[in-house]
């Protein structure tokens, strides 16, 4: 067959999010991990959607591993910023996390995509995608195509959605 076209992306978002729930759902089935543990400083995955073969850098989102997020930005071909929509408290952690990333020099004034998932919105407490995207300032994200979807890394739901849009984005 024809061999798909490769691209990196960058898995992030404050520990506890889902990062590495979200990616371990698009793994073949001998690949998928039974037993999901907090990240250490980042792992390499691959997975394939209909029309692209993903490296996904799936980093640690625990403070002391953040600073290793910036090394990659050069390489990476898209973005996926995971949001635990129930954590109210650290909403604005994850906003400060993002407004760095956004102002970065190897990120600025490139138009790579930034796929959103509001993970979690089985919680009983979770905000929608839409009060989550506020409450994150995404509308004044002007230079760079995003989207954002409400997902269940548990359940699957919306991952294939949001996924879909990246590959739109990337092909
Ligand atoms: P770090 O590696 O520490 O940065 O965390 P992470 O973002 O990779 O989170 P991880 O995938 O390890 O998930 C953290 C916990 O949240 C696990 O217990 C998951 O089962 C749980 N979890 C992930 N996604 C969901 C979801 O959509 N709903 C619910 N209810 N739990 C979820
Ligand atoms: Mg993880």
């Amino acid at each position: 067959g024809v061999k798909k076209k490769e691209v990196n992306v960058m898995v992030v978002g404050l520990d506890n999010s889902g990062k590495t729930t979200i990616i371990n759902h698009f793994k073949p089935p001998d690949a998928k991990n039974h037993d999901i543990v907090p990240t250490v400083g980042f792992n390499v995955e691959k997975f394939k959607s209909k029309s692209l073969s993903f490296t996904a850098f799936d980093m640690s989102g625990q403070g002391r591993y953040r600073n290793l997020w910036e090394h990659y930005y050069k390489e990476c071909d898209g973005i996926i910023f995971v949001i635990d929509s129930s954590d109210k408290l650290r909403m604005v952690v994850a906003k400060d996390e993002l407004d760095l990333l956004l102002q970065h020099p190897d990120l600025k004034n490139r138009r790579i995509p930034i796929l959103f998932f509001a993970n979690k919105m089985d919680a009983r407490d979770a905000v929608s995608s839409v009060k989550c995207s506020h409450l994150l300032g995404l509308e004044t994200i002007k230079d760079k195509p995003w989207h954002i979807c409400a997902s269940n890394a548990v359940s699957g739901d919306g991952l294939h959605e949001g996924v879909d849009w990246l590959t739109d984005q990337l092909k």
